[in-house]
């Protein structure tokens, strides 16, 4: 089967997945999207308000750090990556998913790493960075200590470097903590080779002050 049609058909188990309590309230699941052949995977914690009303990734506010970090810093597109969380279905007012539904979503997400075989791994936040750090038999102590440093591991399909960052939200709710995304994303840039263009990148969070922030619905909007 080619990537797409065996991504496809894990996106068909997962929208009727019965296997732990977040189905129940569901609107759509989300299973993730992007490039089946891509070379980057994000793992972002599970859908949002945005990501259950629509069924795809990070399109709230969150999103939109990720979008531009993708698009604006790496120079990549959305569709070149492959995005996708822990946990493939909304938990109740986004509280954080529990281990027994990280369980229960494992063989979705594991399947597909094991279809695309991204060869960088990207964590967004403790709950991605835990779970793909105890699978290579890591001890995760916290974000702050696990972030920006790659790790190189062997997932059965060849070399893969895992490389833990902060949760986008993180950095959009505290300012403090944007200097720590953004220089994870350099990294990023270099282990993609595409550390040529550095000295012009734009910082990731401009875009919260500039003309792009002001769409019909005004400049807070970015921050609901
Ligand atoms: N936060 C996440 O972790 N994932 C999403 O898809 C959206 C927000
Ligand atoms: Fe199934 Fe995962 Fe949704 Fe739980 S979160 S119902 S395991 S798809």
């Amino acid at each position: 089967m080619s990537e797409a049609s065996e991504l496809d058909e894990i996106a068909r188990e997962i929208r009727s997945c019965t296997k732990c309590r977040l189905h129940m309230n569901r609107t759509n699941a989300v299973p993730g999207e992007g490039n089946p052949k891509a070379e980057v995977m994000f793992i972002g914690e599970a859908p949002g308000e945005n990501e259950d009303l629509q069924g795809r990734p990070f399109v709230g506010a969150a999103g939109k750090v990720l979008t531009e970090a993708i698009e604006n810093f790496l120079g990549l597109k959305r569709s070149d990556v492959f995005i996708t969380n822990v946990v493939k279905c909304r938990p109740p007012n986004n509280r954080d998913p529990q281990d027994d539904e990280i369980l229960a979503c494992s063989s979705y997400l594991d399947r597909q790493i094991q279809t695309i075989k991204p060869k960088v791994i990207v964590t967004l936040g403790r709950h991605s960075t835990r779970y793909i750090m105890e699978k290579i038999g890591k001890q995760f102590r916290s974000i702050l200590a696990e972030r920006g440093k790659p790790i190189k591991a062997d997932l059965g399909y060849g070399e893969v470097v895992i490389l833990p960052t902060l949760h986008p939200a993180a950095g959009l709710y505290n300012p403090n903590l944007r200097k720590y995304f953004e220089e994870d994303f350099r990294t990023l840039a270099g282990l993609l080779g595409r550390d040529k263009d550095k000295d012009k990148r734009p910082s990731i969070f401009d875009f919260l002050n500039g003309p792009r922030a002001r769409g019909k619905e005004g400049n807070s909007n970015v921050l609901k």
